[in-house]
Order: structure tokens, then sequence, then C-alpha cells
């Protein structure tokens, strides 16, 4: 297991698999890169399936036992499901996708090893739908969360970054996962890096407050320091109860000391922060000792992001900075 200076395990790797997309969502930081997404045809930078085996052989070698393959669109690459059945035992599998191509290849995934989906949906009505993601495959991507769900991947977990323009479709988005079985709900902070409108945050303080108000009950969990509500649907409290996370690493002042995932880009440049550019180690042509020693560095080189998260204490060791924590109810 490798540990950073400030005491974080690395127990995950976030994968890029492209940068192409099609979608076009407003809000999109495509991993910290800018907008870089360029036309639907295959691109010669990204990573060769060997070269991302042989990656996550590293990985799993120093315990990393989570992969989430992320884009751009990730199912755009033909060879998706030859990288899940290529990835190391024993670790866990899951995407990130905008469902639109869920309908034909759920199941194939599934068989290949899939463990987890999260399809990102931002609004419950098309036209919202539209707007946000600049796109009309709304349908589809119903037909996706279906097809995921019928694939055995129970529960998918739908993303919906809060910002400005969705903030207001919260409530009924809660509804949806409180009335549908299998639904859980990721509420994402809108992260303002790199997407360059700042004035479209919102305080997610109250989303988190109001949620604590709709909730039957409230656990907390210590990955990101996250808190999980359940809530039950108001005609039929006894359908079951539906999920809501809230994932805030802007406004958490211990999201980042929480952090246990190194990046990968499309093009195979090993990342220890997404909102970091400035320590990007390529892995181009690497034999494995090569990656083994990248990986080493890119690990000795992370830093916390948002926020004076973390102080030394007496003995030199890193901490999570109390004054930061008294200020935050989440
Ligand atoms: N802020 C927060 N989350 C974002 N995502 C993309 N752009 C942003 C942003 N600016 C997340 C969404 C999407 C996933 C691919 O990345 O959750 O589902
Ligand atoms: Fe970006 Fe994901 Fe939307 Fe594609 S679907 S534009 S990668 S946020």
């Amino acid at each position: 297991m490798l540990t950073d200076e400030f005491g974080r395990e690395v127990t995950g790797v976030r994968v890029s698999l492209t940068d192409r997309c099609n979608f076009d969502c407003v809000y999109c930081h495509n991993e910290g890169l800018g907008d870089t997404r360029g036309p639907m045809d295959p691109q010669d930078d990204e990573m060769e399936t060997d070269d991302i085996v042989r990656f996550l052989e590293v990985a799993a070698e120093f315990d990393v036992d989570a992969v989430k393959f992320t884009g751009g669109e990730p199912m755009l690459r033909q060879d998706l499901a030859e990288i899940i059945e290529r990835t190391p035992d024993g670790m866990e599998v899951s995407l990130t996708t905008n469902g639109t191509f869920l309908p034909d290849r759920a199941d194939e995934l599934v068989d290949a090893g899939l463990d987890r989906v999260n399809v990102s949906q931002d609004a419950l009505d098309p036209e919202d739908f539209a707007a946000v993601t600049q796109s009309g495959a709304y349908e589809r991507v119903l037909e996706g969360v279906e097809a995921a769900l019928d694939a055995g991947l129970d529960p998918v977990k739908l993303n919906m970054v809060v910002f400005e323009q969705t903030a207001g479709y919260v409530p009924e988005m809660v509804d949806h996962v409180a009335r549908n079985d299998g639904l859980q709900l990721q509420l994402i902070e809108y992260m303002p890096e790199l997407t360059g409108r700042p004035e479209w945050n919102i305080d997610i303080q109250r989303v988190h407050d109001w949620l604590a108000e709709q909730a039957v009950e409230i656990e907390h969990r210590e990955m990101h320091d996250r808190k999980r509500y359940w809530v039950s649907h108001d005609e039929a409290p006894e359908s079951g109860r539906g999920m809501v996370e809230i994932v805030d690493p802007v406004e958490n002042p211990t999201f980042c000391a929480n952090c246990h995932r190194v990046r990968v880009t499309h093009e195979g440049y090993l990342k220890g922060c997404l909102n970091r550019n400035d320590d990007l180690r390529s892995m181009g042509d690497m034999t494995k000792q090569e990656i083994r020693e990248t990986f080493r560095e890119t690990v000795a080189n992370r830093v916390p992001y948002y926020g004076e998260y973390m102080v030394q204490n007496g003995d030199g060791e890193w901490e999570v900075n109390d004054e930061y924590i008294e200020g935050y109810a989440g």
C-alpha cells in the first residue's frame, strides 16, 4: 500500500479511457483537462488496451483494490469489455457513464466483470435534461438505467451535478429515487475549476439542510467524509427507501483529507489530484518497472487541493485542521 505525505493511503484509481463524448454537458470539467473534447472518431492519443492493463497490474501490486473507468464517455471505447475482463482479479470495477450506450451493452459489461455503475442524470424533465447535456438522448439514458438494473447492477447510482441550473430539480430527483427501488442519488457539488463559470456555484449547505429535514435516517461514511440521507416517499412510505449522498469537495473541509484515489488521463498521464495538472507524469511506452516508479512519485507528490485542510501537529504529522471543521455543519 502506498501512502502520501499527508497520511492518505492510495486504495483506488480513476482511469479516463477517452476524452470523446456524445454529450456536451454545460458543467463538464472534462477530468480537469479543460475543453479538449474533440470529434467522435477514435483518437490516437488514447491509451492502448495493453497500456491500461499494464497500469492496472502495477496498481494491483500496490494493493489498489478499486478502479473507476470514466471519460469523456468511456463506453465510446469499443474495447471496454476487454479492459474490464483483463482488470486484475479482486479489483472492484465501476464505470461512470452518461448511460446512452447501456441499453445494448450492459449485459456484455457485467459478463466481463463490471461491479458498479454511475449514470449521469441531472434532471427528470426531458427539456431540462436537454438543456444541461446539450443533447436529446434522454429516453436512451432512462433505457440505459433500466438495462443496468436488469443486468444485475443493483443499485444504480445517478450522478447529479448541483449548480444554478439544476438546484431546483433536487426535490424531484430525490422523489424519483425514493420511488424507484434500485436507484440511489449522488448529488455532486459543482466544481468551477476549469469550467470557468464560478457564478454557477450554489451553497451546497442549503441542500444538506433541506435533505436533513426530509431524511428518515442519516448515516455517516468515512470515504470522503460523506453523509448518506435515507428518504422515503410521502405517498408510499412503505414502498422502501431511497438513498441520497452529497459529494461536496469544495465546501466540505475534510474532503481532500479523505481522498484515496489517483487518476490517469486518457493519454496515460498519472495525476495525484483532479484539479492539479502541475505534476503530470506520462506512462507512454513505459516498462512495468518504470510505471512502478512513476506511480510512487505521483503518490509522493500528492497535495490536498481544496482549502487549508491539513495542519502539522507537534510531531510533524499531518492532521485535519479543526478550525476548518468547526464552521462546517454538513
Ligand atoms: N463539477 C462537478 N462534477 C462534475 N462532473 C463533470 N463536471 C463536473 C463539474 N464541473 C462529474 C459528473 C459526471 C461525471 C462524469 O463527472 O458527476 O457525472
Ligand atoms: Fe462531460 Fe460526462 Fe457530460 Fe460527457 S456526459 S459532457 S463527459 S459530464
